[in-house]
Formats: structure tokens, C-alpha cells, sequence
């Protein structure tokens, strides 16, 4: 039997060294935080969504957002159109930070995003994804991905038919989100799709959807076949979660951090912010990861309501060091 934790190959050119992945997450997946992750184990990150109408309007911006973290030896960079020409014409400013990966968001729920015909709207599409992932495998040779939801609701399941259609235009792998658009992140993501991709495609499949744990990791890999895993929600705020599923898939245990080491990781993810994006702004950006950091703590009800008045660095730095400080760590 293939052992869970693998490398994961993209391509003969691109080879992962591991299958434990974190999924892109629209403002949160920025270098800073992928680096962070890395540091902990991630073995491949995937950037924030980035518009390829934008990038070909030459937005520094947008540019800005497709930034590599210092520790990223591989990383993906994940974009959303509706037009197999704006990929193309985007293609350059994307392949100007040389990524390991490109993958094409075809999942967001978001109505701006759909309105554009992006997201969630081109996975309704197979034809159009099809031309899409097709211009630009024509175009590189880096390996080109698809996410997709398992449909747009639950009266159009598509799924496979999706996946058919990318995996006929030259994709690499597949990340199946086994739920539907209109079911948004509700209910529980349907793990036994993901199984049904790996048996009907033969290009690697990547799962996504409720990896909240270690155990949920090693039960999807287990479970379903897939390839690989990503990890979302579960990793905010819990960047171990790479490390304690490495642990886990190739021990069978793991062992938890201490609870000071959580405040670490907070503060070491907060200057790593003020180091890519100033102080300012780091100020803002990390206000839903430090309140990530210190959920379940005790007393951390009272740290997170202190956290959202924080304007400056020592503002912030000052509360956690004094909670760490405390008695109840
Ligand atoms: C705040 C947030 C932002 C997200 N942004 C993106 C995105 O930019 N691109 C994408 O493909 N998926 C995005 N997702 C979906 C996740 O990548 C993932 O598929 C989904 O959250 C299910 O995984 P989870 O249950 O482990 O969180 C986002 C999810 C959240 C919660």
C-alpha cells in the first residue's frame, strides 16, 4: 500500500516533496503567512486568487499579491478568469515570479467574482475551463491545476465532468471542494465525491473540505485515495497542523505544541507581516489571525477583545507578551 504522507509530482519537471498543502484563502494566503506555514511544515502554498483581467492591466497591486515568501522552495500561484485570452495575456506577469504551480480557481462562491463569469461560474462551464486550462498548457510548461466545487447546486452536480474537461486540456491535478456554490462553506463536505474523482480521472486529485484536524487528514487520505490534502480554516491560526500531520501519517502520533508556544507563533506571524507589508498594515491584516492564534486559551476571550482596539505594534505585542506572561499558561 502507498504510504499517505509523498511526494507529490505535478509534472516530470515539478516534484513536491510532500502532499500536505495550504489551500489559497482570499485575504490570508500572503507571503507572509505562506512562509509561516512552510516554516511549519506546509509543503506547498497556494497564493491568494489573483485576476488576470488585473494582471493584464498591469496592476502593481495585483503583481504585489503573487509575491514568494523567502522559505517557499515550491509554491502555487492561483488565478481566476472567465477568458482564455486574458489568461494568456496574464501569463507573463505569472510567470515572471516562477512558480512550481498555476492553478485556476474555478469554486469561488463570491457574486463579484460569478458576475465576471469566474469562480464557481466556470466550473458550471467544462467547455469554456476546457479552453482555458487548454491556452495555457499551450503556453507553459508549468503544470496547470483546476479547483473546483462538486457543482453549482445540488441540481447540477458536474464535477467529474469538470474535472473530464481539465484533465483533457493538459491539467495537472484536480482539487475537488466536495460542495456546491450555493451550499457556500454550510453543511459537511462530502468526502466520498473526492473518492469518486480519484476512481473516474487519472490525473492526481487534491482534496479540500473540513480538514480541521490531523485525524481529518489522515482519514480523507485514507478514505478516499486522493493524492493530496488541503488544509484551510484548519490552518488559521494553526500553522502546526502541517507538522502535526507529517507526525501523524508517518508515526501514527503526534504531539502537541505547548500553549505558550501558540503566542510565539502569533507573534512571530505578526512580524513577519510588518516585514512584507509595513506595520500599518500588518496592523489591520492580522487582526483575524491573532485572534485565531488565541482561541481555546484560557483567558483568550479577553485578549481578543482587547486585540480588535489594537492600532500599533507594541499595542499588540504588549497585550500578548502580558497574556504569556500570565498565570493562566
Ligand atoms: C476566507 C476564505 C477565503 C478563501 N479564498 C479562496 C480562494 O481565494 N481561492 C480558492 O480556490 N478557495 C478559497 N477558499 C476556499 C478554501 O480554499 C477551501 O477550499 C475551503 O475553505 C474548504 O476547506 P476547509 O474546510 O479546510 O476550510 C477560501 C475559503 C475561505 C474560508
Amino acid at each position: 500500500m502507498k504510504a499517505l504522507y509523498h511526494p507529490f509530482v505535478f509534472s516530470e519537471k515539478v516534484t513536491v516533496p510532500g502532499n500536505l498543502f495550504l489551500a489559497p484563502m482570499a485575504g490570508y494566503t500572503d507571503a507572509a503567512w505562506r512562509g509561516f506555514a512552510t516554516k511549519w511544515g506546509a509543503d506547498l502554498c497556494y497564493t491568494e486568487m489573483v485576476s488576470c483581467e488585473a494582471l493584464s492591466r498591469d496592476s502593481s497591486k495585483t503583481v504585489d499579491m503573487m509575491r514568494k515568501a523567502e522559505e517557499e522552495q515550491f509554491y502555487a500561484i492561483q488565478i481566476f478568469t472567465s477568458s482564455p485570452e486574458t489568461a494568456v495575456k496574464a501569463l507573463p506577469y505569472v510567470l515572471a515570479q516562477k512558480p512550481s504551480v498555476i492553478d485556476i480557481n474555478c469554486g469561488c462562491p463570491v457574486p463579484k467574482v460569478l458576475k465576471g463569469g469566474c469562480g464557481a461560474a466556470l466550473g458550471r462551464n467544462p467547455e469554456l475551463m476546457h479552453k482555458i486550462v487548454k491556452a495555457l498548457t499551450e503556453n507553459t510548461d508549468v503544470p496547470i491545476t483546476v479547483k473546483i466545487r462538486s457543482g453549482w447546486d445540488k441540481n447540477s452536480i458536474n464535477f467529474l465532468e469538470a474535472a473530464d474537461a481539465a484533465q483533457a486540456a493538459g491539467a495537472a491535478a484536480v482539487t475537488l471542494h466536495p460542495r456546491t456554490r450555493s451550499q457556500d462553506y454550510a453543511g459537511k463536505a462530502d468526502w466520498p465525491l473526492i473518492k469518486k474523482l480519484k476512481e473516474h480521472i487519472s490525473i492526481p486529485v487534491i482534496a479540500s473540505g473540513d480538514m480541521f484536524s490531523p485525524e481529518a487528514i489522515k482519514e480523507v487520505l485514507e478514505t478516499t485515495g486522493c493524492d493530496g490534502v488541503m488544509v484551510a480554516r484548519g490552518a488559521v491560526g494553526c500553522p502546526e497542523i502541517f507538522q502535526y500531520a507529517k507526525e501523524l501519517l508517518t508515526t501514527g502520533t503526534y504531539t502537541k505544541i505547548p500553549q505558550h508556544q501558540k503566542l510565539e507563533n502569533a507573534m512571530e506571524h505578526f512580524a513577519r507581516s510588518v516585514k512584507y507589508i509595513g506595520e500599518e498594515r500588518a496592523c489591520k491584516e492580522m487582526k483575524k489571525h491573532l485572534c485565531c492564534y488565541t482561541k481555546g486559551l484560557p483567558g483568550s476571550a479577553e485578549i481578543r477583545n482587547k486585540i480588535v482596539f489594537c492600532t500599533s505594534a507594541d499595542e499588540y505585542l504588549g497585550i500578548l507578551r502580558k497574556f504569556m506572561n500570565s498565570e493562566n499558561l
